[in-house]
């Protein structure tokens, strides 16, 4: 097996960690569980997963936890977006108060975004914060919600509105998890790698047309070095602005239309959220261009790009669905990124150029959502 590894530092003064990254991590031989070992030290922990995960990985993560004396205690969570609720922090917080925790104590959170959003918060809360180590096991985990300590549920007024910011002290992204995740999975998370390049960096989107092939079919090395360039990029926005203050705001390109549209498909398997996205950045980007900001070739060059690679550039048809512009330009006026009453955007001056901005004069928004409808 590949055993190349690298190392990412989120420097935040006394909360800095590593996330480090490479094929294997946590199969034999590798040094994953011996670095958890590290931060848990002899103290009881936790492994929170769900059961997709659970029946997948649960069994050899364990075990190469027991090889570095990690007695780590399951609690295993449903699959999917409906277990991000209060009921399951409670049912986390009631196991690991059930098994006497201190403050050295640690949650480790095995799976996905919605497994590490809800570990994390759960973590904040107890004995007001113990130990919390990521371990994700989705490609949009790895790149993204693992990293920069965003935690939270979902209530009945809207997804991720209840959470805390909360660092992990280590993420360990062994890339090898990757390898049993359906494809669309896949796809949707590689739509956020492609996120960092349109951003800010145009090198990495050069990098991007050549690899996307490889880093979508798990090879190791091509995936190792999308996975870091994501996590650098991500760790300086939030060294600098843990608390979205300000730059952070940038890791929303494509999120103001991509999550109008996940309202209007009710945030299911109609479009996963990095499908929302794409779809997002290719908007942000027509916006741009259609303001004169970008020239028309960029905004070819990334419809071409996740055409290829089988990402949708459009809205998806698909029966019973009618998109409608004004419902789509309501949801975005309610989005909770909302300032003084302003749709906040991200939009470009070319790829690898970002920047936010509250100043988008709504009929031109309009226009572009109505030209979309209707292509
Ligand atoms: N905290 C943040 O900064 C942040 C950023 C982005 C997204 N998020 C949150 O992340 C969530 C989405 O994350 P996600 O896309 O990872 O969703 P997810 O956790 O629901 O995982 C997607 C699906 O893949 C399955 N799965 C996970 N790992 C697998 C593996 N290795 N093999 C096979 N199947 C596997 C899961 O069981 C699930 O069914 C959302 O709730 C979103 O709000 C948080
Ligand atoms: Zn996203």
């Amino acid at each position: 097996m590949n055993r190349a590894e690298d190392t990412v530092r989120v420097e935040l003064g006394d909360r800095s960690y590593d996330i480090v990254i490479g094929a294997g991590l946590l199969a034999p031989g590798g040094s994953g569980a011996a670095r958890i070992g590290k931060i848990t030290g002899s103290g009881p922990a936790w492994i929170v997963t769900d059961a997709t995960v659970a029946d997948l990985h649960l069994r050899p993560v364990l075990s190469a936890l027991a090889a570095a004396d990690v007695d780590a205690t399951p609690v295993i969570l449903p699959a999917g977006e409906s277990s991000k609720t209060m009921a399951s922090v409670e049912r986390i917080v009631g196991t690991v108060l059930d098994g006497v925790p201190e403050r050295s104590s640690s949650i480790i959170a095995l799976g996905g975004g919605v497994v590490g959003d809800i570990a994390g918060f759960a973590a904040s809360m107890i004995l007001r914060g113990i130990g919390f180590i990521q371990v994700p096991s989705t490609l949009l985990a790895q790149i993204d919600s693992s990293v920069g300590g965003k935690t939270g549920i979902n209530t009945a007024h809207g997804k991720n509105l209840v959470g805390a910011f909360y660092q992990p002290r280590l993420v360990i992204a062994d890339t090898g998890l990757l390898d049993s995740l359906p494809r669309r999975e896949i796809l949707a998370g590689y739509a956020e790698v492609v996120k960092y390049a349109l951003l800010g960096d145009r090198g990495f989107f050069d990098w991007l047309e050549d690899n996307a092939v490889d880093v979508i079919a798990g090879d190791a090395d091509a995936l190792r070095q999308a996975v870091r360039t994501c996590c650098a990029a991500k760790a300086v926005i939030v060294g600098r602005d843990e608390r979205e203050a300000g730059a952070r705001a940038l890791l929303n390109l494509g999120h103001t239309f991509g999550h109008a549209l996940e309202t209007e498909t009710g945030y299911g398997s109609e479009l996963l959220h990095g499908e929302a996205v794409a779809i997002g950045m290719v908007m942000a980007f027509e916006l741009s261009s259609a303001l004169g900001l970008c020239a028309a070739g960029d905004v070819e060059r990334i419809r071409r790009h996740f055409a290829r690679v089988g990402l949708p550039v459009g809205l998806p048809s698909v029966p019973g669905r009618v998109w409608d512009p004004d419902t789509l330009l309501d949801h975005m006026r309610h989005d909770k990124k909302v300032r003084d009453g302003h749709m906040v955007f991200v939009l470009a001056r070319a790829i690898g150029e970002a920047f936010v901005t509250a100043d988008v004069d709504p009929a031109d928004v309009r226009t572009l959502l109505a030209r979309t409808v209707a292509a």
